[in-house]
């Protein structure tokens, strides 16, 4: 039985809480966080506390909080042997390293605290400064997923900005198509096949070659109605950054 403090009431946070709450062999035994209403979701199941000096012992201590704030909310973390880990994908393993035993628990996936998701299939990418620590991170996280992976913080970061580039700015895009629906009273639910298809497709298509659309095609009469129509400056502006990038990934297909 491996025993844990989770530290952090968001995303992430909540949806490890109901991942771990889920197996036998992990005991959460505290929720801390800084905000007393943020911690309902532990409220039933198990201690919630909101000082940071009222820690209770365990194994593993789990820092699901914004980035900026894990070195110094880390330092709060005082006189235990447990193990310390952060859950962030663009930090480093130094972020933690006023402590002798630290690790990174970096579940890659887009976690919102609305809608609780798997474990089962998703990366978690897992480093420690010492081997032992090491295999203590990869049993707990086989705990809940088929795919426990060793990543250095530099490798990581990488793996985060691509994320970054996939999901953030894909939801991006698509916070814009809902917007130009809005605007002009389309159905933005018409659209969600070919969301769906776009994910779908690179299982068997690489990004490159799974490409469509007018930018890629050349089409300028289209790309020029497309501009004309577009209300918003900024949403201009994006239009065309994207599709000449577009164009020159496509050069010589033109
Ligand atoms: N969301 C994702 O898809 C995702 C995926 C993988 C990894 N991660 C990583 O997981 C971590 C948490 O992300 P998240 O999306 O769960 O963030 P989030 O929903 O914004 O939650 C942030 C948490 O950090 C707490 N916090 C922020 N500053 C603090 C401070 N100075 N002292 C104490 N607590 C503080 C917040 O407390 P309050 O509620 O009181 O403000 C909240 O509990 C980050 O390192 C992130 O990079 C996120």
């Amino acid at each position: 039985m491996i025993s844990v403090v989770l530290i952090g009431t968001g995303n992430v946070a909540q949806n490890l809480f109901q991942a771990f709450s889920k197996v036998n062999d992990v005991e959460v035994k505290q929720v801390i966080g800084r905000t007393k209403s943020h911690l309902n979701f532990a409220r039933a199941t198990t201690t919630i506390e909101t000082d940071f000096d009222k820690l209770l012992p365990a194994d593993l201590y789990v820092l699901a909080i914004s980035d900026d704030a894990i070195a110094s909310v880390s330092m709060r973390i005082k006189e235990t042997n447990g193990l310390i880990v952060h859950t962030s994908g663009g930090s480093s393993l130094e972020a933690l390293s006023i402590h002798k035993r630290a690790g990174v628990f970096y579940p890659l996936q887009t976690f919102t605290k609305g809608k609780i998701i798997s474990f089962e299939n998703l990366p978690i990418c897992i480093e420690a400064n010492n081997t032992k620590d090491l295999e203590i991170l990869r049993k707990l996280g086989e705990t809940l997923s088929n795919r426990v992976v060793n990543i250095s913080t530099e490798k990581r970061k990488i793996l985060h900005l691509a994320a970054v580039f996939v999901n953030n700015f894909t939801n991006y895009m698509y916070s814009i198509g809902e917007d130009i629906c809005a605007e002009n009273e389309v159905d933005f639910n018409l659209l969600q096949p070919l969301i769906e298809e776009t994910a779908h497709k690179l299982n068997v298509l690489s990004p490159k070659e799974a490409q469509t659309g007018p930018a890629k095609r050349g089409d300028q009469q289209t790309l020029q109605t497309h501009l004309e129509i577009i209300k918003k400056k900024h949403q201009r502006e994006l239009y065309t950054l994207l599709s000449n990038a577009i164009k020159s990934n496509h050069g010589e297909e033109l």
